[in-house]
């Protein structure tokens, strides 16, 4: 068969041939791959950044997608860690880690969506307390987990939320998707007062923004005794951040992380069938781009700038 192959940390994947897989657990089965979305957790896994990374090469990229089984069932499927990953025409699941998607599901719309909208409905209803009326703050919201933060954050009852991000023309594409009020990221005071009242905030950007994010709101905070739940979810602008320590102090500030390991496996695989079927039925708005696996190495080059999902075919 044919897959995307990395050979080195240091350059893209290649279209090459590569031994077929096989299964080797009873639960296991041999999928045709139709869609394979190209996340940023997989770029990381192709340079050999990822935490989960180790030296072994060569490896398949890919963490999820969509396949069809030997009985012609659709499947979402998650990959556990391995050096045989998605980007390829077949791969081995664990049907206990999949899900029969719903007859009219677009494999390519949940391909894209599943790993950017989890981030948030995993943090939201699995690694916090969050009730419906709560005021959510998304931090990083242009990108395309924060635009789906955004749309679940609404989805699932939020009283109010607040879009942060850089881009200003992006910004002004988010109250369609339901965001009731915007502000800049580099508008440190106007994000004070955007963080003054919220109770939650999903944080996609870390570095020194969420540093200064957090110095602009701890002090705007209207009532120090309201609890602030601020879960670090994505890295964009650095994976440490230089946090001040008395705005753990001055506010009932809480810190926490949502992500693989944070969340218990059994708790990723419990929400699956819920989100794909959001996602089947349309509820979210998703930007796709299908590129043919063969154009893997120059969809790697896209994917650092690209707006939409890259979704690569095989
Ligand atoms: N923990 C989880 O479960 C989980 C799951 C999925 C994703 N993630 C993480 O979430 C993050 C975003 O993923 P994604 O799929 O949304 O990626 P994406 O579609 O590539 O979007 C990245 C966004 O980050 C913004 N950005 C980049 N550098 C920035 C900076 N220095 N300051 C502010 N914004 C910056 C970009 O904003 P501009 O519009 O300004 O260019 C872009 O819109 C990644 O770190 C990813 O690993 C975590």
């Amino acid at each position: 068969m044919h897959a995307a192959v990395v050979a080195a940390f240091d350059q893209p994947p290649a279209f090459e041939s590569f031994p077929d897989p096989s299964p080797s657990g009873p639960d296991e089965v041999v999928v045709e791959v139709l869609a394979v979305g190209l996340h940023p957790r997989v770029r990381s896994q192709a340079d050999g950044s990822h935490y989960t990374s180790t030296d072994d090469l060569p490896l398949v990229p890919g963490i999820d997608g969509v396949g069809r089984t030997p009985d012609g069932a659709v499947r979402y499927f998650v990959l556990p860690d391995t050096r045989l990953g998605s980007m390829a025409q077949r791969t081995v699941i664990d049907l206990r880690r999949s899900i029969e998607l719903p007859s009219d599901a677009d494999p390519l719309a949940v391909a894209a969506a599943m790993n950017p909208a989890m981030s948030s409905w995993l943090a939201l209803r699995r690694r916090i307390s969050f009730s419906p009326g709560q005021r959510v703050l998304v931090l990083g919201a242009t990108g395309n987990a924060g635009r789906l933060a955004v749309q679940v954050a609404k989805h699932l009852g939020a009283g109010q939320v607040t879009a942060a991000g850089r881009d200003a023309g992006l910004l002004t594409e988010l109250p369609a998707l339901g965001a009731d009020r915007t502000v800049s990221l580099l508008d440190t005071d106007a994000l004070g007062d955007a963080g003054s009242d919220v109770d939650v905030v999903l944080d996609y950007v870390w570095g020194r923004p969420t540093a200064d994010a957090l110095r602009a709101i701890v002090p705007a905070r209207r009532n120090d005794s309201q609890p602030l739940t601020w879960v670090q979810v994505g890295s964009v602008a650095g994976l440490e951040s230089p946090v001040p320590s008395a705005a753990l102090r001055a506010t009932s500030l809480a810190i926490v992380g949502s992500g693989q390991g944070s969340v218990a496996p059994r708790d990723i695989l419990a929400e699956l069938p819920e989100l794909a079927a959001e996602i089947s039925r349309g509820s979210f708005r998703i930007c796709v781009r299908a590129v043919p696996l063969a154009e893997v190495t120059a969809a790697w080059s896209d994917a650092a700038t690209a707006r939409e999902r890259i979704v690569l075919v095989p």
